[in-house]
């Protein structure tokens, strides 16, 4: 994989994949973490004279122009951040678009709308790469959080270009992650957050990976499921059950550890804090839902990770913008952060809760990529590194 550094970018048409997929509040950027950490990359591009083409995706508007979704409000903040104007196109192929990118002088950006607004990003269709890569001459990706994703952008535009290669950030989560590959001994994952389609099958080729597993939020609740007991109201995609049972079997006959929730803080839903109360593991009520692990799974969380060398942590323990819920997430944060081991937490919320924990420098490395780093934790690999080599 070449990096950014190789390529020739002088007077050029460059097209920067990066994941401003960033949460937006009344049409401001609420977090800009992903637009600030990518920033290098793209005042590098500048400095060497690249005629810069940014695309990113941002939610998921499948295919549809939805304008609760464009990225007008992301390309001021990037103004703001980058100090130097930004122009915007709103759409990411035809001809305004091209003619957006031939204005462009050298040492200028610009940031083409949602590329998710054409259906042929996600289905990575031939012709939709096609035109997004007759807009540029070299292509550099530094969209970590989004490498997960085989879509046109990631793979389909790379594979049609010669010269391509990896943005400053990109490397930079590459090179960490990977010392996770070789990891020191024990080596502890702990997951959690609601995702659980999407997450649940990298569980399983994470299990073979680490030596203890620690299962909170949502993802929990299949677990206590698969073992026979009540999950009440509690989120449950049931067909995921069988994969939880698989996990645990496949577990214990490798003679890993792996851990759920001893308690849970259980409500009727997640607005009703005020009656919030905290149960074992055997006793979530019918009517109620969990939503946070409780004060005992905490102090097992501590006793279980205090051995360990590398920890992995990716996903919520529980609906943490919503106190009282948020103290298992928290509580995660601090132990982890406290731990004397290579830590690594990845994710939107986590890496959210680890800032409002105060404990986020603490860290080894945090992640931009949630999927992303657990996907490439667990294969080794992902389709957008893969296409860059
Ligand atoms: C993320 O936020 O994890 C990445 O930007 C990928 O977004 P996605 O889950 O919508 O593909």
């Amino acid at each position: 994989m070449k990096s950014i550094r190789d390529l020739n970018l002088s007077g050029r048409r460059v097209f920067l994949r990066v994941d401003f997929n960033v949460p937006l509040d009344g049409g401001r950027v609420s977090d800009d973490t992903r637009i600030a950490e990518t920033l290098p990359t793209v005042r590098l591009a500048l400095e060497r004279g690249a005629r810069l083409v940014c695309a990113s995706h941002l939610g998921k508007a499948k295919g549809k122009r939805k304008p609760e979704l464009s990225l007008a409000p992301v390309a001021v903040r990037f103004a703001e951040l980058l100090g130097k104007a930004v122009r915007f196109v709103d759409d990411c192929v035809g001809p305004d678009a091209a003619k957006a990118v031939e204005a462009l002088e050298p040492g200028e950006a610009l940031l083409l709308e949602n590329l998710r607004f054409h259906a042929g990003e996600e289905g990575n269709d031939p012709d939709f790469a096609a035109a997004l890569a007759a807009l540029a001459d070299v292509y550099v990706d530094d969209a970590f959080g989004a490498a997960h994703r085989a879509h046109a952008s990631i793979v389909g535009v790379p594979r049609r270009m010669s010269e391509k290669g990896a943005g400053l950030l990109l490397e930079k989560e590459v090179r960490e992650l990977s010392r996770l590959l070789e990891p020191a001994r024990p080596f502890a994952a702990i997951l959690g957050g609601a995702k659980i389609s999407g997450k649940i099958d990298t569980l399983r080729v994470l299990s073979r990976r680490a030596d203890v597993l620690l299962v909170g939020g949502g993802m929990a609740n299949h677990f206590v499921r698969a073992i026979g007991l009540p999950v009440g109201r509690s989120l449950l995609e049931e067909d995921k059950v069988p994969l939880a049972r698989e996990i645990l079997d496949y577990c214990r006959e490798a003679g890993k550890t792996i851990a759920l929730p001893s308690d849970f803080v259980v409500a009727k839903s997640p607005d009703d804090g005020a009656a919030a109360k905290t149960v074992s593991i055997q006793k979530i009520p019918d009517d109620l839902m969990a939503l946070d692990v409780g004060p005992k799974t905490l102090e097992q969380f501590a006793r279980l990770l205090a051995p360990a060398k590398t920890i992995f942590w990716n996903g919520p323990m529980g609906v943490f913008e919503k106190p009282p819920f948020d103290a298992g997430t928290m509580g995660v944060a601090r132990i982890v952060a406290a731990a004397k081991a290579v830590t690594v937490v990845g994710g939107g919320e986590s890496v959210q809760a680890a800032h409002e924990a105060g404990v986020a420098e603490k860290f080894t490395h945090v992640s931009t990529g949630g999927g992303a780093s657990l996907e490439f934790l667990a294969e080794g690999k992902l389709p957008g590194i893969e296409a860059l080599e």
